[in-house]
């Protein structure tokens, strides 16, 4: 591995040192000293950039949005800093217009745009007189987006719940920053930002910042501006932007949420627990270093669950259950302001840095807020995930530390990442006792705070401060199994959830027995065992078809399945439904697939559909050409691989 040291220490500490300041006053606590430390780049293979040389230390946006043209358009303007002598930066970009570069003067730089490569874009090299020792410069670049820029979401009125007001939102991770933002987008290159967003005035715009004009300032004719600024340096992917019709509700002291006004009641009922997460969080893991924690719940297009953008969680509308059942997506993306936003993957190989500690951080906060039972129901059904995408998967893809040279990441971060990551952790909690675990958990946080993260720079710091040189002890972990080998290593526990027990005899006596749907008691289970009993499957079931038609009815209608308001569960229903080519429900899976957007449930049950042949094949197509233009870039993009882009 290439390791590259950047030597200009001093430009980094001083921007550290005025990053430190201007937090004063603000709801932040100070910058932990790791922030200020010199940092070693490992080669990122999807960016361009080369920060040894030069690299962005700030970022700010002026940018204006235009919903009929579906452009952002303005200025970027970047702080920077290079190595003496350097003549040349190298940024990230990917279907951007750049209209020109200038100094901070005003005066126009040299700049070339180079081959595209797929998914990767194109590197925007930008020259100027050698840069002195320690000098810090500004370099303005005037551009636009286009229409398809993969990370942005142009919505019309009708896509949202108001119907009234368009809608833009971003989505950065994990290459597609590039696609709006001109800068060195790669997770090991942190950057401050700040920005001023010129829309409608009938909308608002929110970003992962702080928000300095809560009520928008005039600027020109039926237009407004709003400005944020995030003074902790974040990778770029963590650059968010949401414009729209959005309304917000406190929940706690410092957590609230953002969404369309029709839609803000529900929201504020389901997250009445998320001031409580912060503090479980904070109790487990050290203080939470963002200020506030909000959330916005998007139209339903938006193509993840959700994504940890600092401050501000984006989410998907379909977590909204009624019932705070599936809250604990809050919990992870709240997680991840430690596990991520605080201690970043230094590139997409170490990707489980991030999602694995994750889901283990996630899973705390749901034992701590909702009890060790709910806690290990959770376990259990990611175990069970767990088992089928290592069945799926190539063997080298089960590895936790990935190869994803020549790969789009997208295509190549699985949830080997979160399961087997997690499961790694819990091996290690398990062996070493809790309260060594959590200490030194904590100290990573502290530690390594505001700074890249390597696998390797993760092993040398557990092995230095939990597990010491005891041979024992790294024999009966085998950590560089579970790092570097495929599947299982032969430490690794699977939870047992007592709550299961019931559901598992109850699935056997349906599923296999082929008992009376009406002995299934499922009034009395929560989502968690509702979703286990779902998804059971009979060990040997000797091709796909492991039901008959009429079960499938008895039980459609018996547990009220074409009326199912959680997603999670309609989602586990029609997976079924669909393997058994079970026509009465397909116009659930047609609501389904017309309703929302999310990628986890969207690729999966076209997949299904296209793997049932001439039953399958001709509903994907049909479905999929009345519901693309509703998607996402990112869920297209998946979904086009399999059903193909529908003509006309
Ligand atoms: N950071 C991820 C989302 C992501 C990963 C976006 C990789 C782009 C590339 C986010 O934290 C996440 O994992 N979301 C999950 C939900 C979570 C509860 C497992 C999702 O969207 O399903
Ligand atoms: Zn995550």
């Amino acid at each position: 591995m290439t390791r590259l040291t950047l030597a200009a220490v001093s430009a980094l500490a001083l921007a550290a040192a005025v990053g430190g300041c201007t937090t004063a006053g603000s709801d932040m606590p100070p910058l932990p000293a790791s922030a200020t430390a010199p940092v070693s780049y490992v080669r990122d293979v999807h960016s361009y950039a080369r920060p040894e040389i030069a690299r962005v230390h700030h970022v700010d946006l002026d940018l204006a949005a235009d919903f009929a043209a579906r452009t952002l358009s303005g200025q970027a303007h970047l702080d920077i800093s290079g190595e003496p002598g350097a003549t040349e930066i190298v940024l990230d970009v990917r279907d951007l217009d750049i209209r020109d570069v200038r100094d901070a003067a005003g005066a126009p730089l040299q700049y070339v745009v180079g081959d595209a490569r797929e998914f990767l874009g194109r590197p925007l090299t930008i020259r100027f007189p050698a840069f002195a020792p320690g000098e810090r410069r500004r370099i303005s670049i005037a551009y636009s987006t286009r229409p398809e820029a993969a990370a942005l979401q142009w919505l019309t009125p009708q896509q949202t719940a108001g119907g009234q007001q368009p809608y833009l939102f971003s989505q950065g991770q994990a290459i597609l920053t590039r696609t709006w933002v001109p800068t060195q987008d790669s997770p090991g290159i942190r950057q401050t930002y700040s920005a001023r967003i010129t829309a409608p005035e009938t909308v608002k715009a929110v970003m992962s910042a702080e928000m300095l004009t809560p009520e928008g300032e005039p600027a020109g004719p039926g237009m407004k501006a709003w400005r944020f600024r995030l003074t902790n340096p974040v990778p770029p992917y963590l650059i968010a932007l949401g414009i729209g019709d959005v309304a917000f509700a406190p929940l706690g002291r410092r957590t609230g949420v953002y969404t369309e006004p029709s839609r803000l009641q529900a929201a504020a009922a389901e997250f009445t627990e998320v001031e409580a997460m912060v503090e479980k969080a904070e109790g487990l893991y050290g203080p939470y270093r963002w200020g506030r924690y909000d959330l916005l719940v998007l139209p339903p297009s938006f193509p993840f669950g959700g994504m940890e953008n600092p401050r501000l969680t984006f989410a998907t509308p379909t977590i909204i259950a009624g019932d705070r059942s599936l809250v604990s997506l809050v919990a992870h993306e709240l997680a991840h302001s430690w596990s991520g936003n605080l201690v970043t993957n230094a590139t997409w190989a170490d990707f489980w840095l991030n999602e694995g500690f994750t889901v283990y951080f996630e899973n705390r906060i749901m034992e701590a807020v909702y009890g060790p039972e709910r806690a290990m129901q959770e376990q259990v059904l990611g175990w069970q995930s767990l088992q089928d995408t290592l069945a799926s998967l190539p063997a080298a893809d089960t590895r936790l530390k990935l190869e994803l040279e020549g790969r789009d990441p997208d295509e190549g971060l699985t949830d080997v990442a979160y399961e087997k990551g997690a499961f790694f952790l819990r091996t290690i909690e398990r062996e070493v006792g809790r309260e060594a675990f959590d200490s030194w958990l904590r100290g990573y946080f502290d530690r390594n705070a505001f700074r890249p993260m390597t696998t390797e720079l993760f092993l040398a710091d557990i092995r230095q401060h939990l597990t010491g040189n005891d041979p024992t002890l790294e024999a009966a972990l085998q950590m560089d199994a579970w790092i570097y080998q495929p599947g299982l290593p032969s430490n690794a526990q699977a939870p047992v959830s007592s709550a299961f027990e019931p559901v598992d005899a109850a699935a056997r006596a349906f599923y296999v027995a082929r008992g009376p749907a009406s002995a299934i008691p499922w009034s009395g289970w929560n989502t968690q065992q509702r979703q286990r009993f779902l998804t059971w499957r009979p060990e040997s079931r000797g091709g796909a078809d492991w039901l008959t038609t009429a079960q499938l009815a008895e039980l459609e209608r018996t547990l009220g399945l074409a009326d199912e308001g959680n997603s999670e569960l309609t989602f586990a229903w029609l997976e079924v439904a669909v393997a058994h080519r079970y026509q009465p429900a397909v116009p659930t899976l047609e609501r389904f697939l017309l309703t929302q957007g999310r990628r986890k449930f969207v690729l999966p049950l076209f997949t299904a559909l296209w793997a049932e042949g001439d039953w399958g094949r001709p509903i994907a197509t049909r479905l999929y050409a009345q519901a693309r233009s509703g998607y996402h870039p990112i869920t297209t993009g998946s979904v086009d691989a399999i059903v193909g882009v529908p003509r006309g």
